[in-house]
């Protein structure tokens, strides 16, 4: 392992400036669309920027889901890959790997984060089950419900406050769950789930101490505990640098201790890892003998469960440089970075800044538009069109709709700009702020968004929209007013 820098090495201007300890020695085109080509872009893609071709968008902020830079050990460890359907060499090394990592005995790997989710929801979840969280993720809700579950979360009230300075918003109120346990009985309930640095509050993480009152809690009570490890290199981050008790603690001895709390762990390896893949760790023999049946099922065969061993070997090393603080520190600093420069201008965005990405706060920005029109999304195609840029709606239009149809109203309106690792330079963070200091000069001009074909599950993914009237015309024709390139 490489040694540190974080927190040894300052400039002696005294500015505060992320130094990145890596360089970039292969990088890919990227293109900036004037704002006339952008538009027309919007409209045909129904204004949900998942839909938007790769080649159409400048800084690809959706997500760091699969798209972190990966370091040239990961690549040459690709070279490496011993492809055979049973019995790979590279399924042993990368078996070791996530035991040692997380300490755990047993290890099944699977395609993605949701495909554990899958895996879970199948062994676990009856109907009428409750799936209790700390807040849920979109994949994870839509398993649990998809089999007549029900969803309880037990987030601290900070979680609902965008302007905070709770270090820990993603933490559970211990009073929400003690009660709710009581009310409901322990056999209603499939799991208890922690989610690291949770993703739909901003990237919020959970502290240490929270996790170990949870456990006792679950211990006490007979429940079984799941964590989904997808976000955790942010969240240990977090913990190592806001929980008092853990600064002085090597990573791999905070990681060793989170896990032995839990009774399963499962992780998007799109994440975690910098690859692409999934898995789940398990600390009973029970357990892995009820999901590992499911893995030939639904993934494949145990030695590869639906990855490429490519990526198992890029997953491996991976998983290992998350024990390197210069590593997991760097969305952090660059989305504080991004977070600071948008201050500046007046610009609400989540704090404290959390993980994953910078997230604004739509509700603050846009408060003329109304819940119902989406103004996470709405917020969301107007930073398209003024910047070429795209992120990601983590509002109502990434909720269910309830039972009766009607919209289920998230309890926060975010657009998160993914700041995916040792992708994005400062001089593209700064030109993304500059953007975003020009819209909020306009805020008044966004409108909200329709849907014109909403499908009945994860809608956000595949859903198209619609403006409500004709205020991406008018945001374009002002932006070509004081850009007259349009770019
Ligand atoms: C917290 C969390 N859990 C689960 C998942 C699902 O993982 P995947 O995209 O690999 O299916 C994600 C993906 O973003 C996530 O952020």
């Amino acid at each position: 392992m490489p040694e540190h820098t974080y927190e040894r090495v300052a400039f002696f201007s005294g500015e505060k400036i992320p130094l990145e300890m890596h360089k970039a020695r292969m990088v890919q085109r990227v293109h900036l669309r004037p704002v006339g080509e952008r538009l027309a872009v919007l409209t045909s893609t129904g204004n949900n920027t998942f839909l938007l071709p790769n080649r159409d968008v400048f800084l690809d902020m959706l997500t760091d889901s699969g798209v972190n830079a990966m370091s040239e050990a990961q690549y040459a460890a690709m070279l490496l890959a011993d492809d055979s359907y049973a019995g790979s060499e590279t399924y042993y090394r990368l078996e070791k790997t996530v035991r040692g990592f997380f300490g755990l005995p047993y290890f099944l790997p699977a395609h993605q984060g949701r495909a554990c989710e899958n895996i879970l929801a199948t062994a676990y979840v009856k109907p009428g089950d409750y799936m209790v969280t700390n807040y849920h993720f979109t994949t994870t809700k839509a398993h649990v419900t998809r089999l007549g579950g029900l969803v309880y979360e037990c987030v601290s009230d900070a979680a609902s406050e965008t302007e905070s300075t709770d270090p820990f918003k993603g933490n559970y109120e211990m009073a929400k769950l003690e009660s709710f346990v009581d009310r409901t009985g322990t056999e209603k309930i499939a799991f208890v789930r922690i989610e690291a640095g949770t993703n739909l509050i901003g990237g919020q993480p959970v502290s240490l101490e929270n996790m170990r009152e949870v456990s006792a809690f679950c211990r006490r009570k007979g429940l079984r505990l799941v964590f989904d490890a997808s976000l955790l290199a942010d969240n240990l981050y977090f913990i190592k640098t806001r929980e008092k008790s853990c600064m002085k603690r090597p990573l791999d001895e905070i990681v060793l201790e989170m896990c032995s709390l839990m009774d399963i762990i499962y992780f998007s390896g799109r994440k975690l890892g910098c690859a692409r893949g999934g898995g789940l760790a398990l600390a009973h023999e029970k357990d892995y003998r009820k999901l590992r049946d499911f893995v030939p099922l639904f993934e494949g065969f145990l030695t590869y469960g639906g990855m490429s061993v490519r990526e198992m070997e890029a997953m491996n090393v991976g998983i290992q440089e998350t024990l390197d603080i210069d590593v997991i520190s760097q969305t952090p600093l660059f989305v504080e970075a991004l977070g600071e420069e948008l201050q500046a201008k007046g610009i609400p965005v989540v704090t404290p800044f959390g993980g994953l990405g910078c997230h604004l706060d739509a509700m603050r920005f846009i408060p003329h538009v109304p819940q119902e029109q989406y103004p996470a999304g709405a917020l969301g195609s107007a930073v398209y069109l003024t910047s070429g840029c795209r992120g990601m709606e983590r509002g109502t239009m990434s909720e269910q709709r309830n039972p009766d149809g009607s919209e289920h109203l998230s309890t926060v309106e975010l657009l998160r700009l993914a700041v995916p690792k040792r992708v994005f330079t400062l001089s593209q963070l700064k030109f993304v702020a500059d953007r975003l200091g020009w819209l909020y000069e306009h805020r008044d001009l966004i409108g909200g968004l329709e849907f014109e074909d909403e499908p009945e599950t994860l809608r956000f993914f595949l859903g198209r929209l619609r403006p409500v009237g004709d205020w991406q015309q008018r945001l374009a024709d002002a932006f070509r007013k004081d850009m007259p390139s349009g770019l």
